[in-house]
């Protein structure tokens, strides 16, 4: 059975509609960040002081672990559209969803202390949507407009699956 893998903005609720979705589809989920902190024994924060390229490496080899498995919901990092790699193992056995949330909601909202990428500020997250727009329409199957409620946005993604 194929996974499902929600790709998107960091903030775009990526963790929070996975977890919806394996609920309704009694499928397991997993948080790809979590996930790699566990399998690396690391922080993603400690990976970051390294280097980017660290917490890169880290996230494919995380990735492509995590792209084995079977009938899963894996809610994805920000940055996985950035290496080719990533999306190709996920698409081989995943169906890939695109969380589209207006990036004015995402910097009104999110919570910076938590995401190493965006201690610099709203303008960060600006440049990161300009930066990733196109590898992140280019890498979904589907795109979920993520602008009303979440059980609108819940059923455009049940809907999208089935
Ligand atoms: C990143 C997003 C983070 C995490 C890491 C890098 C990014 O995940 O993977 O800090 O490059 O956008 P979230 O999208 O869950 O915040």
């Amino acid at each position: 059975m194929k996974n499902i893998v929600l790709i998107g903005m960091p903030g775009s609720g990526k963790t929070t509609f996975g977890r919806a979705l394996s609920r309704e589809l009694n499928r397991p989920f997993v948080d790809a960040d979590d996930y790699l902190e566990e399998r690396e024994g690391r922080t993603i924060s400690s990976f970051f002081a390294e280097s980017e390229k660290a917490f890169r490496d880290a996230e494919e080899r995380t990735i492509r672990e995590l792209a084995d498995r079977q009938g899963i919901v894996i809610s994805t990092g920000g940055g996985v559209v950035k290496r080719t790699a990533n999306v190709e193992n996920l698409r081989r056995n995943g169906l890939i969803l695109l969380i589209d949330r207006p990036v004015d909601d995402i910097v009104n909202d999110v919570e910076v202390e938590s995401r190493p990428l965006l201690k610099d500020g709203p303008q960060k997250v600006f440049d990161l949507y300009r930066e990733r727009r196109k590898a992140y329409r280019d890498s979904a199957d589907i795109i979920i407009d993520n602008r009303g409620t979440p059980e609108e946005v819940l059923g455009q993604m049940l809907e999208a699956i089935h």
